[in-house]
């Protein structure tokens, strides 16, 4: 596989995110009158090309959300760059902006939350197919019922007046998924969408992305904390950690080989009757709270928690480590992981 950056790729990838940065400014100190930074998002490059489908995963307060909402538009970017279909969309006017929120639709965690309760359906899917014109007026009860078939809450007929608070926590999240296909998407940002349904629930969920990403060509940027519902769906993960991310890959690699060990201690969570897994369980777990975005640790951000960690961690940043087939860590050590997921260690260097 090419080592150039993602960038260079041959397909147009429908996402471009490179180096982005997201920092809020926020009130602090003795009587909140210090302005600290928080790095929510702290130089993240990606792509997402069509049809594929990438995962965002990491612990609570990364910066999953951040980055979806700056894909969106919903929050400027301090630095950076982000590209649909190759169309920057940092800056851009009223117009412009409109046509960049058909191309690019989201799916968030809660469905309750997002669909107005005071709504019949119908009227929700109306709104987004008038506003981009996609059917004419008189075609709307008609196609919002062919939306509700096509995610599984058929007949859409019998489903179109009916009041969010009718439905179950599945069939919000169907409806959800509806309203974001409607204006016919390229890319959909599904930010932690079936972390909150059950887990049959959630499973049907899953099929159901996975079957929409086939029939209409879909490609996703699917945001996780729980690395477990990302192996039937994603084709590639990326590993955030504190703003930024410490390791690519793809799906299979980073669940049988992982080359960093934040992503180790990650599976630490992930049920999955993997030998290898279960090795690297063994020495590698996760202690200790993620440090404050506001002040992010010297070095490998990870180093403070990292259980392989030595004086160099503290230090420098480290690389990225190319390992292969796209993989990418960066971690010193991350050339040694079979040694540390096997309890070896790093060796040489004494721990700070
Ligand atoms: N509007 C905001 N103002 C200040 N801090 C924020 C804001 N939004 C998010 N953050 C902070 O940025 C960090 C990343 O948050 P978020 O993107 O929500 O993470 P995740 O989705 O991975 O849980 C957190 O420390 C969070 O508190
Ligand atoms: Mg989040």
């Amino acid at each position: 596989m090419a080592e150039a950056p993602a960038f260079a790729a041959a397909a147009a990838p429908v996402l471009e995110v490179r180096d982005l940065k997201v920092h809020f400014p926020v009130a602090g100190g003795w009587f909140q009158r210090e302005t600290r930074v928080v790095h929510a998002v702290d130089g993240v490059s990606l792509a997402v090309h069509p049809g594929e489908v990438v995962a965002v995963v990491g612990e609570s307060g990364c910066g999953k959300t951040t980055l979806a909402r700056a894909v969106l538009g919903l929050v400027d970017a301090t630095a950076g760059e982000i590209r649909v279909k190759g169309a920057p969309i940092i800056g851009l006017d009223a117009a412009s902006l409109r046509a960049h929120r058909r191309r690019v639709q989201m799916v968030f965690q809660d469905p309750f939350d997002s669909l107005n309760p005071r709504k019949t359906i119908l009227s929700t899917l109306a709104q987004p197919l008038s506003i981009h014109g996609i059917v004419p007026a008189g075609e709307i009860r008609r196609e919002a019922a062919r939306l509700l078939d096509l995610v599984g809450l058929s007949p859409g007929e019998a489903f179109l007046d009916r009041y969010p608070h009718q439905f179950s926590g599945g069939q919000r999240q169907r409806a959800c998924i509806a309203r974001a296909i409607a204006v016919r998407p390229e890319l959909v940002v599904a930010d932690e969408a079936v972390s909150a349904l059950d887990i049959s629930i959630r499973a049907q969920i899953l099929t159901l992305l996975q079957r929409l990403k086939a029939e209409f060509g879909l490609s996703y940027l699917f945001i996780t904390h729980d690395l477990g519902v990302v192996r039937s769906l994603c084709d590639r993960v990326v590993v955030m950690y504190l703003g930024r991310i410490v390791e690519e890959g793809p799906t299979e690699r980073i669940f049988t080989a992982p080359g960093h060990p934040y992503t180790a201690a990650l599976m630490a969570s992930c049920p999955l009757p993997d030998p290898r897994l279960a090795r690297a369980r063994k020495t590698v777990t996760l202690s200790g709270d993620l440090p404050s975005p506001v002040s992010p640790p010297a070095g490998c951000r990870f180093h403070t928690r990292c259980p392989v960690a030595q004086a160099i961690c503290g230090r420098e940043a480290p690389p990225a480590i190319e390992l292969g087939q796209g993989q990418r860590a960066h971690c010193h050590f991350a050339a040694d992981a079979p040694r540390w997921q096997a309890g070896a260690g790093p060796a040489q260097e004494s721990k700070p």
